[in-house]
Order: structure tokens, then sequence, then C-alpha cells
């Protein structure tokens, strides 16, 4: 039998941008479109074309970009919201009405009659001017049963080609979501797209539960935002489907991590460590049984591999990490350490453990240099650090530094000085060696303003990665230390001979 395919509307661009704090410029909106269509959803709520010059912008801008993805204005049953989606060159509209009596009582101060009579006739406005129309019930799951069919049907004989049922605050649970989709899908001859919140956790439950039950379309948002606690997460949904339910959508799921990591960095909003399938610990591994049984074969603590999602497995050293996880490591790094010295190295990393610490890999090649006998030699060195910050300045930073025999001197300009001091050591590092900044993460140690604070960096030269950590009351200075600790490993270890 032939596996159902799901389509799936992603709407970051629109109830994923309502997340509180998010707001995104044309531009961002346009390079995150590109990425899901890339990704292959089919349907992009790309925003409510009524929102703001800007909004309307950006949406010309996605449906001039000749993408596959169908382009989808959100629009409420008024004319003029629906004229915006027309401005905006769309191949849709996301027609929303608001139907339980609660929506109707405290919102919209209407009857069911007059809100059916106004949907319909902007659903026929909307068709009338060549737009498809997705007709939403929203906060359907507490609107009364038979209204719901009532005013669903009605949309569907008007010629809406899809209908979508919203959970609007989260309520439905696998059970109720199974029955209800089960039940509207077998009276309704047009697809049933599942709109579900997270508001109790079960945001993604509910949704497969809704497309094992008949629903044809999902809606999604990367990383799961949304208002209060969230969308049901495209890569949890798409992964479930495809790997638990055999069900199809048309998502390249090897492109999973790479565009939740864009939309992480223009939305602002991290994506947990222990998210599923995305998050930076989906795939780690620390506990000793655990790094042994994924060494020995992945399957063991992987129910699907890094690979597919295109994300990438991680031991991670701390005080749970077994000897083998030890040796492996060591072995990848080209060394034969003896039975005692991989037993000493991994005391060491335990007892940094065991005193609240997570080691990284500068700090585990440190420990490996002391215990293996292995010289280590700053290849950089900070002989000058000057940062310039105040009410009247932009912040800006020279940075000097010994490189080999050589004096390097670079100068920065930043939205604050650690910004600026961090511009100028890149420019230095990039310089230098190619070396980029992958990651930035800071922690305060102790409390107050004269906390000490850890900065952790990820830094790569395009065939290795390495983490690297700098400690001090200055966030300044921890940032520089964090970054040279970085470099100086991925250059020793270069010369020692590609490690
Ligand atoms: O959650 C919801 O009900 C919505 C609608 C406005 C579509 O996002
Ligand atoms: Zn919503």
């Amino acid at each position: 039998m032939p596996k159902r395919r799901v389509k799936v509307l992603d709407t970051t661009l629109r109830d994923g941008e309502q997340t509180p704090g998010v707001a995104l410029a044309p531009e961002q909106k346009l390079e995150i479109a590109r990425a899901l269509d890339d990704l292959g959803v089919d349907v992009i709520e790309a925003g409510a074309a009524i929102t703001s010059e800007g909004e309307r912008r950006a949406i010309k801008l996605i449906s001039k970009a000749g993408l596959d993805a169908e382009i989808c204005s959100f629009a409420r049953a008024v004319r003029s919201d629906v004229d915006a989606a027309l401005e905006c060159d769309v191949d849709s509209v996301h027609l929303v009405v608001p139907t339980s009596d609660l929506h109707l009582k405290y919102k919209l101060k209407k009857t069911r009659q007059e809100v059916q009579r106004m949907a319909l006739d902007v659903a026929r406005y909307a068709l009338d001017h060549g737009l498809m129309v997705e007709f939403s019930a929203e906060d359907a799951t507490r609107t009364e049963p038979a209204f719901l069919m009532k005013i669903l049907s009605a949309a569907v004989d008007e010629g809406v080609q899809r209908v979508c049922v919203c959970d609007t605050v989260g309520i439905l649970t696998p059970e109720s979501s199974a029955k209800l989709f089960s039940d509207i899908t077998k009276q309704l001859k047009v697809p049933v797209a599942a709109h579900c919140h997270d508001d109790f956790g079960m945001a993604t439950a509910n949704t497969l539960a809704a497309a094992r039950s008949g629903a044809g379309e999902v809606h999604v948002t990367v990383n799961g935002l949304g208002e209060r606690g969230g969308n049901a997460a495209l890569e949890e949904v798409v992964l479930a489907l495809s790997h638990l339910h055999g069900l199809r959508t048309g998502i390249r799921l090897n492109k999973l991590y790479q565009v939740s990591k864009l939309v992480e960095r223009h939305t602002g909003v991290p994506v947990p460590p222990n998210k599923a399938v995305v998050g930076e610990n989906a795939f780690a591994h620390e506990a000793g049984i655990h790094a042994h049984g994924v060494l020995a074969y992945p399957g063991t603590y992987e129910p699907v591999s890094p690979e597919v999602v295109g994300h990438h497995r991680r031991l991670v050293f701390g005080k749970h990490v077994g000897t083998h996880a030890i040796e492996s490591e060591l072995r990848r790094m080209g060394l034969k350490p003896t039975k005692m010295q991989v037993q000493k190295i991994s005391d060491q990393v335990k007892h940094l453990g065991d005193r609240g610490k997570m080691v990284t890999d500068a700090e585990l090649r440190a420990i490996v240099d002391a215990v293996m006998g292995r010289k280590f030699k700053e290849v950089v060195k900070l002989e000058e650090l000057t940062v310039v910050s105040g009410n009247r300045v932009t912040p800006t930073s020279s940075v000097k530094v010994k490189f080999g025999d050589k004096e390097v001197v670079e100068s920065g300009l930043g939205i604050g000085p650690v910004d600026a001091a961090m511009n100028a050591i890149k420019k230095v590092v990039e310089g230098m060696a190619n070396i980029r900044l992958k990651e930035y993460h800071v922690d305060a140690i102790s409390g107050g303003t004269d906390a000490v604070v850890s900065v952790v960096v990820k830094l790569t030269d395009g065939k290795r990665i390495v983490t690297a950590r700098g400690t001090s009351g200055d966030i300044i200075m921890a940032s520089v230390q964090a970054m040279l600790n970085g470099v100086n490993r991925l250059l020793w270890d270069r010369k020692l001979g590609g490690l």
C-alpha cells in the first residue's frame, strides 16, 4: 500500500512570529521562506497582509520569489483583509473565523448566524478574486460540535478548497483529537487541516493523532514557535509522521537542523538543548553506558541517525563519562593511550564533573596533554586589548596579539563592548587561520554585579569543531580568552598533524 501523503502548512512566519518578542524584517522573512521552500513545505503562511506596510513588503517579496510552495496570507473575515492579501499577490488566504460561543460573545459580539454570514461572504469574495481559500474555525475545539460542522460544511458548499480545525488553546488530547478529526473528515469532501497549540505540551501528539485520523494537512512552526507554549513543532511532526506512523510528507528531513538554526538566529529564540530532533543534545551522549552503546552500535540509543535530520552525533565529556568514550575520542585524535592513561583522564574529567563542570574540547585536550606528557604551546598570545564604550560612542575595540613572531593588530565595532571585542578578535582569527565562531554562550557562575562569568565558544576551521571556555570576572576578558583558547587548540592540533 503506498503511504498516504500529508500536506505541511508552515506558519512560522505568521503564528511563529506571534511568539512574544519576535519580529522579523522583510528580508529575514524572505530568507526563512526560501529555506522552508527548499525544505519542501507545501504551504507557507507568510504573514497577515493587513498587519503593516512592512508585512505587506515581506509577503510581496516572498510571493515574487518564484518558490514552489503555495504562498498564503492570514485574513480575518473582513473584505479589507482579503484586499490586502490580493495586493501582495498571494496564492491563497487562510481565512480565520472564530466559532466558539466564548469568542463570539467576548471578541466579536456577534451571533452565530451573523458570523457565518460574514465568513461566507468573505470566502465568496476571496474565491471570486481568484484566491484559494483555507477556511479556519478558530477555537474550534471549544465550539459546539453541531455549529462547527454546520459552518465548515457551509464553507465547503461555498467552494473553499480546504478547511482547518484550530485547537487554539491546546485543550485536545490525542484521544479527543483522533475522535474529532475522524468525525469531521468523514463528513467533509475537502482536506481538513489540524492546527494545534502546545498549552498542555500535547501539540505534536494531537497533530499526529489528527493526521492518523484522516487530517490531510498539518499546521506547524519551526522549533515549535508560536503564541504562549507555541505550535506543533514542524521537525517533530514530520519526523514522527514518517518514522512512527508510516505517513508521507514532502519534507526533506535532512534539512531540518539547518532550518531550525536559521530560524533560531533570525528570531533570537534559542532552541532548548533538550529539544527533540533539533536541540543540541538531541544526539549527544554523555553517560558512560550510553556512550559505550552508541560507539558499539548507534541504534542502541538513537531512534534515528542524526544524519537523517541533518544533525550530528556528539559525545560529551562530563562526570558520567566512561573509559570507552574517552578511548574512542583519543583514537579519533590519532593518539594511542595506555589503559592507565585512559583511566587517569577519565578520573580527571569525572573530578571536574563532580564540581559541576562540563569539559570543553580544549579542556579535554589540556588534560590529555598533561596525562600523556604532550607539549602544548600557545600559538596566539593576547598582548593588548582596549575597549571603549559609553552613551555617546559606538562601542569600539582594538586588539594586539602575537602570532609566532608577528604582531597582529585589529579593531572592531559592535552593538556593545563584548560584541566590539569579539569582532576585533574574529578579524584577527579569520585573517590568520580562517577560523570561524559558530556559537557563543555565556553563563554567570556567581550572582551579583561582580559575578564570575564563564563563556563557552564553538569554533571551526572548516574541518574540525572545538569548544573552549574562558572564565573571568570581566565578561569581555572571558569572551576573548574563550576565543583564544579555542583558536590555540585548533592551531596547535593542526601543527601536530591535524588531530
Ligand atoms: O491558534 C489559532 O486559532 C490560530 C488561528 C488564528 C488560525 O492561529
Ligand atoms: Zn494558532
